[in-house]
C-alpha cells in the first residue's frame, strides 16, 4: 500500500461518507478492530489490518466511485437513455454502443460478479416477469438470459420452437409481440429471420433484446465475448487496442461474429483476420463498417497462416442450417482449430473462443476437444460471462443498475469453489 494504512481507512470513510460504525458494518469486522487499524503506526495499541480487508475496502470503494458515476451520467442522460433507440429501451444490435457506453455495460456486469459467482443475491427485480421467446434452437442463450432475470429477483416465462407457438397458426409478429407485452415486462426474442426482432421491438413499449435474429446479429454473445476479452486480457496485463483478432470458419452465416466484428471495431488500430471457407466470408457491407478508422482487415482461406500472432482465435460453428445452396457438410481437417495448430502458430498467451455450441459429431472438424484442459482454451469462462453480461443489460434497460450494490445479501447455500472439474485457476479469479 503506497499510504499508511490509516490514511486509507480515512481515506475510504470520507469518500464512502461512512461514520465508523457503519463503516465496521460495512466492511464486515468490530468497531474495536477498526479503531485499532486507525492509531497512528507505532502507537502501542496499532495493529496491521488484513490483506483481505485492504483488498475488500478498494473494492467497495471503487464500487463507490462508480455509483458516483452512475449519479453524474444521470445527468447527461442515464445509459440506458444514451443506447435508446426511438427513446425506447432496446437491445437490438451492437451499433447502438460508442467505447465509452460498451465499457460502461461491462462495468455493470463487473458489479454483478458476486451474484453471478454465487456469493451474493440481489432482488431488484422482484415481481418483473420476462418473457423468453426462442422461435430457433437454444440452449445457453435462453438459460442464460433466464438465469440472468431469475438471478436479480424476477421470474421467467418461456416458450420455444416455432411449431408450439401461435405464429404455426399464421399469427403476425405484431399481434404477438403486442399479446406478450401485456403479460411481461420484458422480452428476449430469437427468431430465424434477420430483422424479425427489431419488427417485435417496433410492435411494444416493453424492453425487448435480441437474442439472434437469424444471420443478422447476437448482440448481447458480442457483448459477453468483448467483455470476456476484456477480462482475460486483464489478468495477461494486454490492451486490447491494437490487438490481433482472427475469426475462423463460417463467418458467413454465424451472426455473432457480425456483432462482435463491428463491436471491436470501436477500439484503435484493431487488426482483423478473417479465416473461412471459400464461399463462407464475412459479408461485404459488415468488411466496410469494421474497416473505418483505420484497421487492418486480412482475409484468407489458410488457418494456420491467419494464426500467426494471433492474440484471440474466435472459432466458429458452420451454420448448416441457414445454408441456400452451400454444398458443405462441416469443415474439412484444414479448418480444424486444434491443440497442435494453436502450439505451432500461437504464443502461450492467446485466448481461444467460440460461442458454442461446437459441433462435436465426426467429420465436423469444429474447435478440437483437445484443448479442453489448456488454460488457453476460454471457452466455459466465455459463457459463464454471459450470466453477469446479461445481468447487465437486463438491470441497464430496466432502469435498476444504480440499486444493485445496495441490495446485496450473502447467499445462503455453499456453491462449489470451482463450477467446472477441469476449471484453470487463475490468481485472484476462476
Ligand atoms: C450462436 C448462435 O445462436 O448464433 N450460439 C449462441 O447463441 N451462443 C452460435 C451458433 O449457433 O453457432
Amino acid at each position: 500500500m503506497a499510504v499508511s494504512q490509516q490514511v486509507f481507512l480515512r481515506d475510504a470513510m470520507r469518500r464512502l461518507n461512512l461514520t465508523r460504525d457503519v463503516f465496521a458494518a460495512r466492511i464486515g469486522v468490530k468497531r474495536r478492530a477498526l479503531d485499532t487499524w486507525l492509531l497512528p503506526e507505532g502507537s502501542q495499541e496499532a495493529r496491521s489490518m488484513p490483506e483481505v480487508v485492504s483488498r475488500f475496502v478498494t473494492e467497495i470503494v471503487e464500487n463507490g466511485a462508480l455509483m458516483e458515476k452512475y449519479a453524474q451520467s444521470a445527468q447527461s442522460g442515464s445509459l440506458r437513455d444514451r443506447i435508446a433507440i426511438d427513446n425506447k429501451h432496446q437491445l437490438l444490435s451492437v451499433d447502438q454502443f460508442t467505447r465509452e457506453s460498451v465499457e460502461e455495460l461491462c462495468r455493470v456486469a463487473d458489479l454483478m460478479q458476486p451474484i453471478a459467482r454465487r456469493q451474493k443475491v440481489s432482488r431488484v427485480l422482484e415481481g418483473a416477469v420476462l418473457g423468453n421467446l426462442f422461435f430457433e434452437a437454444s440452449t445457453r442463450t435462453r438459460v442464460s438470459f433466464g438465469a440472468a432475470f431469475c438471478r436479480l429477483g424476477g421470474s421467467v416465462c418461456d416458450t420455444t420452437g416455432f411449431t408450439f407457438s401461435s405464429m404455426a397458426k399464421g399469427e403476425s409478429i405484431y399481434d404477438t409481440s403486442r399479446v406478450m407485452s401485456g403479460y411481461v415486462d420484458a422480452m428476449v426474442i430469437r427468431h430465424p429471420d434477420k430483422g424479425s426482432v427489431a419488427e417485435f421491438a417496433a410492435a411494444t413499449n416493453i424492453p425487448v433484446v435480441n437474442g439472434g435474429d437469424g444471420a443478422g446479429e447476437h448482440p448481447s454473445q458480442a457483448l459477453l465475448d468483448l467483455y470476456t476479452i476484456l477480462t482475460e486480457f486483464s489478468r495477461l496485463g494486454k490492451l486490447l487496442d491494437g490487438a490481433h483478432i482472427v475469426m475462423a470458419g463460417d463467418l458467413k452465416y454465424g451472426r455473432t461474429v457480425h456483432s462482435l466484428i463491428k463491436l471491436l471495431a470501436l477500439y484503435r488500430g484493431m487488426k482483423f483476420t478473417l479465416v473461412s471457407p471459400p464461399g463462407l466470408e464475412m459479408p461485404d457491407y459488415l468488411l466496410e463498417q469494421a474497416s473505418k478508422n483505420g484497421h487492418v482487415i486480412e482475409q484468407t482461406h489458410d488457418l494456420a497462416a491467419g494464426l500467426k500472432g494471433a492474440d484471440v482465435i474466435y472459432a466458429t460453428r458452420v451454420q448448416k442450417e441457414r445454408f441456400s445452396g452451400e454444398n458443405l457438410e462441416g469443415y474439412s481437417a484444414d479448418f480444424q482449430v486444434d491443440r497442435a495448430l494453436v502450439d505451432a502458430c500461437c504464443g502461450p498467451d492467446v485466448i481461444v473462443m467460440h460461442p458454442l455450441p461446437r459441433d462435436s459429431r465426426e467429420g465436423a472438424h469444429d474447435l478440437s476437444t483437445d484443448l479442453n484442459h489448456d488454460p488457453r482454451l476460454a471457452i466455459f469462462r466465455q459463457a459463464d460471462n454471459g450470466i453477469p453480461v446479461r445481468m447487465a443489460i437486463f438491470a441497464v434497460l430496466l432502469g435498476v443498475e444504480s440499486l444493485v450494490q445496495h441490495s446485496l445479501r450473502d447467499v445462503t447455500w455453499t456453491p462449489p469453489s470451482h463450477i467446472g472439474p477441469d476449471d484453470s485457476v487463475f490468481h485472484g479469479m476462476y
